[in-house]
């Protein structure tokens, strides 16, 4: 049975659509099978695994609002790695959804066939609260929050986890938060490594705060020009083993719980 795991964070650029990528290859490298979900209208995932977006003639869109299957809309992209691709159409779905029965299950409902299928599901966020990410978090068993560590993304955490509150309060009681990731993380200014400890000691009482901290580098903004993760385009790197080893930590976590 699949661990299905929401990346969220409302704010854009803080290493969403990199982290869902890059761990998807990584538990691929530990020989998991993964499927990756693109929930966000502007398709950086997909645009990443070099899809032509304006060809594909069914997305996320189509599963959302029930002219398609999930089954029949993936593609490949590695082994062990299947994606459900989008484009600029998702952008539609949110105002469509809004005058249909339960609206928050459509994603839940279309992975029930396929969750005996993958170890893995891993949905790419779109950066707002609104019925996409609520779909998301309404499937989810969990929600994976990448952080900046800047000031103003921490505040946004807190925001955050008031809305997975929220979501447990009112469609998903199972929800759980699989832990904070600090991304893009720059240690030469004293400002990120002041607001990573901040994170540890304001949010790590309650919430995991992964041990893995992912640096700023060059590598994870060229690895998608190539259609690649940074695992095969710069297997040694530093961020490459940063996605390893938090793969590893999310699978020792799931073997102990
Ligand atoms: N660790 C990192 N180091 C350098 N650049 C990164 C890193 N993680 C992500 N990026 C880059 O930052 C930008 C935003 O990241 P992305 O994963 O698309 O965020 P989001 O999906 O939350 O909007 C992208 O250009 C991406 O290549
Ligand atoms: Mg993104």
């Amino acid at each position: 049975m699949a661990r299905v795991i929401a990346v969220a964070n409302q704010k854009g650029g803080s290493g969403k659509t990199t982290t869902t990528r890059s761990l998807a290859a990584a538990l691929a490298e530990r020989g998991r099978q993964v499927l990756m979900i693109d929930l966000d209208p502007q398709a950086s995932l997909s645009e990443g695994c070099g899809l032509e977006l304006h060809a594909l003639a069914t997305t996320t869109y189509h599963v959302l609002i029930g002219s398609a299957r999930l089954p029949d809309i993936l593609v490949p992209v590695e082994d062990r790695v299947m994606l459900a691709p989008a484009n600029i159409h998702l952008s539609a779905a949110e105002l469509q959804l809004v005058n249909m029965n339960r609206r928050e299950d459509k994603l839940r409902n279309a992975l029930k066939p396929l969750r005996d299928h993958y170890d893995y599901v891993l949905i790419d966020c779109p950066p707002s609260f609104g019925l996409l990410t609520v779909n998301a978090l309404s499937a989810a068993d969990s929600v994976l929050i990448p952080m900046t560590c800047d000031y103003y993304t921490l505040l946004g955490v807190g925001l955050l986890l008031q809305t997975v509150r929220e979501i447990q309060q009112e469609v998903n009681p199972s929800l759980q938060v699989e832990g904070i990731l600090a991304t893009r993380f720059d240690s030469r200014t004293l400002h990120s490594r002041e607001i990573l400890q901040r994170a540890r000691s304001e949010l790590g009482g309650q919430f995991r705060i992964f041990e893995t901290v992912v640096r700023e580098s060059v590598r994870f903004k060229e690895s998608p020009i190539v259609g690649q993760s940074i695992l095969t385009y710069a297997r040694t790197s530093d961020g490459a083993r940063a996605y390893r080893s938090l793969a590893e930590e999310i699978e020792n976590h799931a073997s102990s719980s």
